[in-house]
């Protein structure tokens, strides 16, 4: 009875993760503003991590900013979110914050 509790629960927990849709526009902007605003302020007027206005961060191109998303700032408090997001959705979350208008 327990075996087959036990042996059936790896293989529907890999499948999940597999299967995770992809996030929507949504999505991923309440994953900016409250992951990301847990650091640098709901506002991103800065907190824990400097502000992401799109004043503070104009010297930033989108490629900059979606690799500092994928890899972190090594040495400092800003994690690196690669095992989080795809490349394309640091992309969107870069373009969230330069403009404020991803599409
Ligand atoms: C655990 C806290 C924390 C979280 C969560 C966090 N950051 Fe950071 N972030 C920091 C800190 C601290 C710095 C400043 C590092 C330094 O230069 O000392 C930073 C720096 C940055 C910078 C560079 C800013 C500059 O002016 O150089 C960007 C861009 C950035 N974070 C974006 C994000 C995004 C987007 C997210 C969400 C996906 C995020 N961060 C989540 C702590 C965090």
């Amino acid at each position: 009875m327990m075996l087959t509790v036990f042996s059936s629960f790896p293989a529907s927990a890999q499948n999940s993760t597999l299967e995770r849709p992809a996030r929507n526009a949504h999505d991923l902007e309440q994953m900016v503003r409250q992951d990301c605003g847990s650091c640098h302020g709901m506002t991103f007027k800065g907190g824990l991590g400097s502000p992401l206005l799109p004043e503070n961060i104009a010297h930033y191109s989108i490629d900059d900013l979606t690799t500092i998303i994928l890899d972190g700032l090594p040495g400092t408090a800003m994690p690196p979110w690669r095992a989080i997001v795809t490349p394309d959705e640091a992309a969107w979350m870069a373009r969230y914050l330069k403009t404020g208008d991803p599409e």
